[in-house]
């Protein structure tokens, strides 16, 4: 079987971070094509340094873009307080070495998606939307031409960063909204899923006695986001994004429910608030296989075992 085309498109982050790690830990099952960057937990400049600097921590070579600096309409909402002042505060990684990629991740996104045959490209995007509903708008023909679009984002039930919304959401509901109404087959993880994932001492101490640079790295950023990451009423810090990436390489860690999905533009109080048509009450057609149950032991043995790769 050839190795599924990706192309993560993110805003590290901690989080954000062990998603690519483990991606670029699992080349059999995943060819990144890109990593695209865009402003969310901090500032774009951070972003897009800080993936670079986990490239260069896995040893690949990947080409990392830097995207839109701020949201569609609305002003930029960092989680700082989460994710501390870069962004990967508690890696200890150096600053990049390897530059920028040319081109902005727009137009880098609709190069790679309309290079490949029709259907064999995957979104993977564990920000704002941002990137992806630019990329959408600009490119008409991107949206028949995807695979999918797999994401973190969004609420069966309560947000994190209000009581109604979750954070990649609140930030950019407008371009939420426009990536819901394209078409594209969406896998949508919410907070709801992955809160199940959480990161517990036990599962720390796991991935620091790999003591590999980059284990070290993951258990050092981690460590920080633990303390601070528990957003939403989480007992530990939910390690939300990498399970988009543990989805691709491993299907069977998690189960949920194909429901219409849509954004809330409009109130001032709900801003970015998904509504999963969970029970089917608003008899408009699923437009996302929405995630609600994981397997927590399955995924961290599947992180540890790829992160002994790098
Ligand atoms: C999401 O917001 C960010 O803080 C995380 O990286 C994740 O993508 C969780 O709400
Ligand atoms: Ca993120």
């Amino acid at each position: 079987m050839s190795a599924r085309a990706v192309i993560l498109d993110c805003d590290p982050g901690q989080d954000d971070a062990v998603a690519i790690f483990l991606a670029l830990a699992s080349p059999r099952e995943l060819e990144v094509l890109a990593i695209t960057t865009v402003a969310g937990n901090v500032p774009l400049a951070r972003t897009e340094a800080n993936a670079r600097r986990v490239v260069e921590a896995a040893g690949a070579d990947v080409p990392v873009h830097a995207g839109c600096h701020r949201p569609l309409l609305r002003p930029l909402e960092t989680a700082k307080q989460v994710h501390g002042e870069t962004g990967l505060d508690g890696s200890g990684l150096p600053p990049p070495e390897r530059p920028l990629a040319p081109g902005h991740a727009v137009d880098a996104i609709i190069e790679r998606v309309m290079a490949r045959p029709a259907g064999s490209v995957t979104l993977v995007p564990t920000g704002p939307l941002t990137n992806i509903a630019m990329a959408l708008l600009k490119e008409p023909e991107l949206a028949g031409r995807l695979e999918g679009i797999v994401l973190m984002g969004g609420a069966i039930g309560l947000g994190n960063v209000t009581p109604a919304a979750e954070f990649n959401f609140h930030v950019d509901p407008h371009a939420a909204e426009i990536v819901f109404a394209s078409g594209v087959p969406i896998t949508m993880f919410p907070l709801d899923v992955t809160h199940k994932v959480l990161v517990t001492p036990t599962r720390l101490e796991r991935i620091d006695a790999l003591a590999t640079p980059a284990a070290r790295a993951v258990a050092g950023m981690l460590d920080f986001y633990r303390r601070h990451g528990r957003t939403g009423g989480a007992e530990h810090g939910p390690l939300h994004d990498p399970c988009t990436i543990a989805w691709l390489l491993a299907p069977e860690l998690f189960s949920g429910r194909h429901c219409h999905v849509a954004i809330e533009t409009m109130s001032p109080l709900g801003m970015g608030r998904s509504y999963v048509d969970w029970w089917q009450s608003s008899g408009r057609p699923a437009n996302a296989l929405v995630m609600q149950e994981a397997d927590a032991e399955g995924f961290f043995d599947l992180l540890v075992e790829r992160l002994a790769r790098l």
